[in-house]
């Protein structure tokens, strides 16, 4: 008697709980073209007035068959730097490299700059905000293509570490930002140079972050917005001035677990070989290197096999591991594993939807309410799971089950996150994967939803019979529902 109860109450727990469990298959070698991380390509352009080199058709195409699809765009101004007033055609030249952009279903990291050398001189700072007033249109109208904003305009390639006109100190680096901050959306990170800065704009040089911080509330302080560009990174123990104190990894280490980190090495060194490297990028949650420099340590990666580990794993890149969905009255439950095997979190939002598709191919879309921004690699496997209602204009079908992870600002599937499985077929056209399940949505498990509070109530029986018989069935409920917990799986 107690062991058909036992697999009686093994087999409905089963049921209810584990109906559509599913396993998933990880890809850690295909190369996938995901959205604002990976090797991106450093393109400079000089203004309107000295020989200007517009994004074109061609470079992209270029790009993409590399696999790249991250561009980090600098627009040095020299001839503009003593015009206050930026000319039309300048402007049309930014906002021309910006539709190409969006027209490859590009990312972009933005910088401005007005010297391309420690002995070139920069603009006044009235002249960086006069020019930063007239971008602003641009900037705002294209954020949504915006990786991350790089903060430019001050010193040669925008560092902020040499300044002819002087404004290389704390009083103007932080004028500089707050524009910056007020200009972009709230959602976008302004990346920096070296921590110090940043230290010294927030007077911390400890960093509020560590893998445990609170989920929630990313982006909502100033602080969360600012993150660092490593333009030496590798080169040696302080990464040529890139870092002041010895408790700067360890910050820097702290930061990116909540704020992009990207860059290119500038140098070979013990740092820059792939043993090394891997420990680095990894520590430091990389989302982005320069593909082309510096050329030596690109090819010492190339040479030491740890290049297409790095393709795949700067940034995020995240596989199902299981899923297990169910439909109790129009309730739809979902429980999903992930894993991010990459280096980083997402750090700019993605939704993440289940699509129902029924029998005649059409797809209803239940937004989720998760935030991708902290599945870093360290809290994985990350679990989700609550319910959604189904609409009342979801018509009883069976419905395969799908999931995607897309841009919230943008409609092209190019901008939705390609999941690292073998086996969650990817449909290029809407961004989704298989879930490889399925529901039935009829008028009987719609009438389920009424009868399951008295299902819930049996098991909760009543506390007053203690007989050495209820006490050993009990027992065998609660085994039968522990075990089926992990042999259902
Ligand atoms: C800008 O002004 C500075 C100082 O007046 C001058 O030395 C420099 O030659 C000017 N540069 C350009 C590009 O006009
Ligand atoms: C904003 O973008 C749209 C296309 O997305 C373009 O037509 C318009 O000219 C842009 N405005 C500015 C100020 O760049
Ligand atoms: C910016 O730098 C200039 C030149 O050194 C200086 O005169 C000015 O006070 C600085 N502005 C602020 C807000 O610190
Ligand atoms: C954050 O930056 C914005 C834009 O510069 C500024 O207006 C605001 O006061 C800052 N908020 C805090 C809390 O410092
Ligand atoms: C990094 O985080 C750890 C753990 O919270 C903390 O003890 C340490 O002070 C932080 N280090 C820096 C430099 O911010
Ligand atoms: C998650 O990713 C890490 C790093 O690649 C890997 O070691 C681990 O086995 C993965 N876990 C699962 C369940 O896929
Ligand atoms: C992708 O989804 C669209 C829209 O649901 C569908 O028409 C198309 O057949 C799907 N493609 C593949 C390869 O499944
Ligand atoms: C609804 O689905 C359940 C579970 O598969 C099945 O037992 C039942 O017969 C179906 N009811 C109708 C009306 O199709």
């Amino acid at each position: 008697m107690l062991v058909r109860l036992f697999f009686l109450a093994l087999f409905f727990t089963c049921a209810l709980l584990q109906s559509n469990y599913v396993t998933f298959s990880r890809d850690d070698t295909t190369i996938l073209l995901n959205p604002e991380r990976g090797f991106y390509s450093e393109v400079e352009t000089q203004s309107v007035l000295e020989s200007p080199q517009p994004l074109a058709d061609s470079d992209m195409s270029d790009l993409l068959s590399q696999n790249i699809v991250l561009i980090q765009r600098s627009w040095y101004m020299k001839a503009l730097r003593n015009t206050s007033s930026l000319p039309t055609s300048q402007l049309q030249l930014v906002a021309k490299d910006f539709a190409m952009i969006r027209k490859y279903n590009f990312k972009i990291i933005p910088r401005f700059t007005y010297s391309q050398d420690p002995t070139e001189p920069d603009a006044s700072m009235a002249i960086i905000q006069s020019h930063l007033s007239q971008l602003t249109p641009i900037l705002q109208n294209n954020s949504d293509i915006i990786a991350v904003f790089q903060a430019g305009f001050i010193g040669s390639y925008g560092e902020w570490y040499y300044s002819s006109n002087n404004i290389n100190n704390i009083g103007n680096y932080t004028l500089l930002i707050n524009s910056l901050l007020s200009i972009l959306p709230q959602d976008r990170v302004i990346q920096i140079r070296v921590p110090q800065y940043k230290q010294q704009i927030y007077n911390s040089i400890t960093s509020p972050y560590n893998v445990n911080s609170p989920a929630t509330g990313i982006r909502s302080s100033n602080y969360s917005r600012i993150g660092i560009h490593d333009d030496c990174f590798l080169a040696d123990a302080y990464d040529q001035g890139t870092f002041n104190i010895d408790t700067d990894r360890q910050w820097l280490a702290n930061e990116s677990l909540r704020i992009p980190f990207g860059g290119e090495s500038c140098a070979t060194s013990s740092y820059s070989v792939c043993g090394n490297a891997k420990i680095d990028l990894a520590k430091f949650h990389m989302s982005f290197v320069n593909i082309a420099y510096f050329p030596g340590v690109i090819s010492s990666w190339k040479s030491g096999g740890c290049f297409n580990e790095f393709a795949n794993k700067l940034g995020y890149r995240l596989s199902l591991i299981s899923a297990s969905t169910n439909i109790n009255g129009n309730q739809v439950s979902y429980s999903i594993a992930f894993n991010n095997s990459g280096y980083a979190a997402p750090y700019n939002a993605y939704q993440i939807h289940l699509g129902l598709v029924n029998s005649a191919g059409v797809v209803y879309n239940l937004p989720l309410s998760h935030d991708v921004r902290y599945w870093t690699p360290e809290v994985s496997p990350i679990v989700i799971s609550s319910t959604v209602s189904l609409s009342s204009n979801v018509p009883f079908d069976s419905y395969r089950m799908l999931i995607k992870v897309c841009d919230p600002l943008l409609s092209s599937a190019s901008y939705c996150i390609k999941l690292a499985n073998t086996d969650t077929s990817y449909n290029a056209t809407t961004g989704y994967h298989s879930l490889k399940s399925s529901i039935l949505y009829n008028s009987t498990t719609l009438q389920t939803q009424v009868a399951t509070p008295t299902v819930a109530q049996s098991s909760t029986t009543s506390p007053s019979i203690n007989s050495a018989s209820t006490l050993l069935a009990k027992t065998s409920m609660i085994v039968a529902v522990l075990s089926s917990i992990l042999l259902c799986m």
